[in-house]
């Protein structure tokens, strides 16, 4: 959602903000503000638009900005459109002190009647607004800024990733943390404050991790943390692990073409020291302590959004068909509040690219307190999911910076594939010279991605080219290639805005057939396995109808070109695992498609990376 910087210490601080803030922008971008405090005054200056719009907007004062404490925020926009206004930072009503805030306040608008009530004027549609005059009016009573954050937060409902400064106070910054996060980048002389680890990692790797319902009083040589009934708490400095030049772009044009051709080394990453390909076993560190736990499971749930929900759904088809548990997958944020059936002996495992998604957190809290083992399956070190599921599989993609996501996913099918090699070895459902076909398959996969990659972009182009005007997109496919064409419907819909809808291939007489014609470009995701014969029928059925064929199939197809329009050929691959395989093309379709009509590929529109509201 919203990215956070904010610095105190001896340098100027407005490009060190700027810089962040630029770092951040991936996590919302719809209006940037920053504020600071410098001789007795504050400046807050905000605009709508990207982060460039606030530096061009910053570049009439001819860098005569400066100052030792201030902040930043970029905006994605929950409570009151987009603009000037509405950006963050927002002050009290006498200015005195200025804050800015990731989360929604839920119980604002009661706040709101009762501080109006007592004679407060709003300048905003914001929730952020309101908290920052119930923080000022707590500040009246306190004359300390730290006691007036925490007064306030006690009568505040939701979420916040909040940071403050005090005219009154400019030798700290405080901020809290409840369901939106925060960390602490711990320098020399100097601290940094700031919702991801990306924004302040040019100038310190050691970071603390705030959690929820904690608060901290920082200065620039100190930090006191606690929490918000004021109780101390002793943190621990950690380190961030990720190179700088992960969060750079690195020559390509965007983030999501850099993240799309990564592939054949994050897929490598997610499997480095854990695939044993001669023994045919998989090692995970992170599931040791709950071994016992799987190995019982009388069912698996998994549960997540977005891409992370498709990747659920390959993972059904693995954990069900290979390690022959139970398994069911569940959209995180419908999961929460149905009151689902759940028993100590469910395991349910979140995947989450960020870690911090709200709904797939919720399910996670909502699991545990049912008495399941709680397991993750993330990217983002230290990220909420990982800190609070009881173990679970890092995917080790690297910072993810595209909006949309394209090398996480992959990296969490790896991972459901190594769980399953795993749990199928130890449930004896397969026999180890089974399992040893199966981890050298595993093995083989980086290299074709790798020669899609090469081998399918120019066509791909074409394509492209082809059909950029076009409004509306089918994608289908059968057994575990449905999630693929669910995935790369989401992808065409997400950076192109247009209308995309994958379903099972043989679902579509029952109701899309109706949409095909001359104008209905179809994607078929069809390689030869056993219910190849099936498939070719559903396409048949969209030839009949002058509907027009893109199939990704095998290269040793050799039926395909009779049907399909355009044929692009990936390598053979073990059936469950071919998605990791056949996403690819379909991740550079999108891109492509989303290139030849000018969108902004890695800020699409209303989107943002990591959704942490409800
Ligand atoms: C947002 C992003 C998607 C992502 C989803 C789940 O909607 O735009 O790309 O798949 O959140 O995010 P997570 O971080 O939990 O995987």
């Amino acid at each position: 959602m919203c990215g956070i910087v904010g610095y105190i210490g001896p340098r100027n601080c407005v490009p060190i903000i700027l810089e962040g803030l630029r770092r951040l922008e991936y996590r919302g971008y719809d209006s940037a503000g920053i504020a600071l405090v410098k001789d007795g005054v504050f400046r807050v200056e905000k605009k709508a638009g990207k982060v460039a719009d606030l530096v061009n907007h910053l570049n009439q004062f001819n860098g005569s900005l400066s100052a030792q404490l201030g902040m930043g925020h970029t905006r994605w926009a929950t409570h009151g459109e987009p603009n000037d206004v509405n950006a963050h930072p927002h002050c009290d009503g006498e200015a005195r002190i200025a804050i800015i805030h990731n989360g929604i306040i839920e119980n604002y608008a009661s706040i709101k009647t009762k501080l109006t009530r007592e004679g407060h004027t709003f300048k905003s549609a914001t929730d952020t607004e309101v908290l920052a005059h119930l923080i000022g009016e707590m500040y009246k009573r306190t004359n300390d800024i730290c006691s007036a954050v925490r007064l306030a937060l006690a009568e505040v409902q939701g979420t916040y990733g909040l940071v403050v400064i005090a005219l009154n106070e400019p030798d700290k910054i405080i901020a809290a943390r409840r369901g939106s996060p925060l960390i602490i980048g711990v320098g020399d002389g100097e601290n940094f404050v700031a919702s991801d680890a990306a924004a302040i990692v040019d100038h310190t790797r050691h970071v603390i991790y705030l959690e929820d319902g904690e608060v901290a009083e920082i200065t620039a040589s100190g930090l006191r943390t606690m929490t918000i009934d004021d109780e101390q708490i002793e943190k621990e400095i950690e380190e961030v692990t990720f190179e700088l030049s992960q969060i750079e772009r690195g020559g390509y044009d965007h983030f999501m073409l850099k993240e799309i051709h990564e592939q054949p080394d994050t897929i490598m990453n997610a499997m480095r020291g854990r695939l044993q390909v001669e023994e045919g076993n998989v090692v995970l560190g992170g599931l040791r302590d709950v071994h016992d736990k799987l190995m019982n499971a009388r069912r698996i749930i998994i549960t997540a959004c977005g891409t992370s929900w498709h990747a659920g759904l390959v993972g059904e088809y693995l954990f069900e068909e290979v390690a022959r548990i139970p398994t069911e997958v569940e959209y995180a944020s419908e999961f929460r509040y149905r009151n689902p059936v759940i028993t100590k002996d469910d395991v349910v495992f979140l995947i989450s690219q960020s870690g911090e998604t709200a709904d797939t957190l919720a399910a996670g809290r909502e699991a545990k307190a049912k008495g399941a083992t709680v397991l993750g399956i993330v990217n983002v070190v230290g990220s909420s999911i990982a800190r609070e599921s009881s173990g679970g599989v890092y995917v080790h993609a690297g910072p993810e910076i595209g909006v949309a996501s394209t090398k996480a996913f992959t990296s969490q099918l790896t991972v459901l594939s190594l769980i399953t090699l795993m749990l199928a070895r130890s449930r004896n459902t397969i026999d180890k010279t089974h399992a040893q076909v199966l981890a050298r398959e595993m093995y083989a996969i980086p290299e074709k991605v790798k020669y899609v990659l090469e081998n399918t972009t120019d066509q791909i182009k074409e394509i492209a080219e082809e059909f950029k005007r076009v409004q509306n997109f089918l994608y289908l496919g059968r057994g575990a290639n449905f999630p693929v064409a669910l995935e790369g419907a989401l992808k065409l819909k997400e950076i192109s805005y247009i209308h995309a809808e994958g379903y099972p291939a043989a679902e579509m007489k029952h109701g899309p057939i109706a949409l095909i014609d001359e104008n209905m470009p179809v994607v078929f995701v069809v390689p030869k396995d056993g219910i190849y014969e099936k498939v070719m029928s559903n396409l048949q059925e969209v030839k009949a109808r002058r509907g027009r064929i893109i199939a990704i199939a095998n290269e040793d197809d050799t039926e395909i070109d009779k049907l399909a329009d355009f044929v692009v050929r990936v390598p053979r691959t073990y059936g469950y695992f071919g998605p990791i395989v056949n996403i690819i093309p379909l991740q550079l379709l999108s891109y492509y498609m989303a290139v030849a009509r000018e969108t902004n590929v890695d800020q699409p529109r209303n989107l943002a990376k990591s959704v942490t509201v409800e």
